[in-house]
């Protein structure tokens, strides 16, 4: 079983592989390789984009492409009918929950206002919101969601989950525009799928009360740019994107010189475990399909649609 890697360095992480898995490495170069017609398994580049999308017409063996990471809304459209797409599930989702925390707690204790008193020399105490009893609403209830919650809880905040289906302790989307006229904050955790593109628009960022917070780092489109620009440029709400809708964020873009912005270039996930989480991910997914049993954390294409 041939697999292709996007870095040398996941090839130990994998840990032991059965005989017969030749693992090499594909850095996403225009040029494939020889052998890409026997590539089973790929575990994708995240650029070029179009060369990986590009690439996996090209690859005839093909079985399983697998993510190294949660989001994967740019490559579902160009996995080939009857070749299996897995994102990274959960092996990376208290990471990037913990990013979401990290920017909350420091909003709310007003780190960055402490920071700037303290660059200036001044001594400037002032009373803070805390996160206990805020009302925080959190969108998206995959692996992400799912790692924030309980975090949240032993802060004592009052927290509401939405997603696109109502279950138990999950509100239905439809709801979140009431659910956004009592909240402190807005979590965005959700994928991004034709559903969740621009939700978060003008008229639900009208909803929110003066003064609230916008967390992003799900998908930069979900939250349509210039409309969180208009808040926060008024000052009436503040915000913190681990994403960007463009992205990268180019030179001159607005949001670099946005006021009551936290920004962090995509680097929620991107801790010193990454590559232990998504590599052993890996590895575990080509022991299981060498052994003929089924992997973790298929994508159903149609979720994406
Ligand atoms: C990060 O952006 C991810 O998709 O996990």
């Amino acid at each position: 079983m041939l697999v292709w890697i996007p870095f040398a360095d996941g090839r130990e992480l994998m840990g032991d592989l059965p005989d017969g898995v030749t693992v090499d490495v594909w850095d996403g170069s225009d040029n494939l390789p020889a052998g890409h017609d026997r590539v089973e398994v790929l575990v994708p580049p995240w650029w070029p984009k179009a060369a990986v999308t590009d690439a996996l017409a090209r690859m005839p063996s093909l079985r399983l492409v697998q993510m190294l990471n949660a989001g994967v809304d740019w490559i579902v459209d160009a996995v080939p009918d009857g070749v299996t797409l897995c994102n990274a599930g959960d092996v990376n989702a208290v990471e990037v929950a913990e990013w979401v925390m990290a920017v909350v707690l420091s909003h709310l204790r007003r780190l960055p206002g402490f920071a700037a008193a303290q660059a200036a020399g001044e001594w400037r105490p002032a009373l803070t919101p805390t996160l206990r009893h805020r009302r925080v609403v959190v969108l998206g209830y995959g692996a992400i969601g799912r790692a924030l919650v309980p975090m949240l809880r032993p802060f004592d905040a009052d927290v509401t989950v939405v997603a696109r289906t109502a279950r138990d302790g999950v509100e239905p989307v439809e709801r979140l525009p009431d659910l956004l006229a009592g909240a402190d904050a807005l979590l965005v955790v959700a994928a991004l799928t034709e559903g969740t593109r621009g939700l978060v628009d003008a008229e639900l960022l009208a909803r929110l009360p003066d003064g609230a917070l916008v967390v992003n780092v799900g998908r930069g489109p979900i939250v349509r740019t210039e409309d969180l620009l208009v808040e926060l440029t008024a000052g009436r709400l503040h915000a913190a994107l681990d994403v960007t809708d463009p992205e990268p964020l180019p030179p001159g873009h607005a949001l670099w010189s946005a006021p009551n912005l936290v920004l962090t270039p995509h680097v929620g996930g991107g801790t010193t475990n990454f590559m232990a989480n998504a590599f052993g991910l890996v590895g575990d997914q080509v022991r299981r399909l060498a052994a003929g049993e089924d992997v973790r954390f298929r994508i159903d294409p149609a979720a994406y649609r």
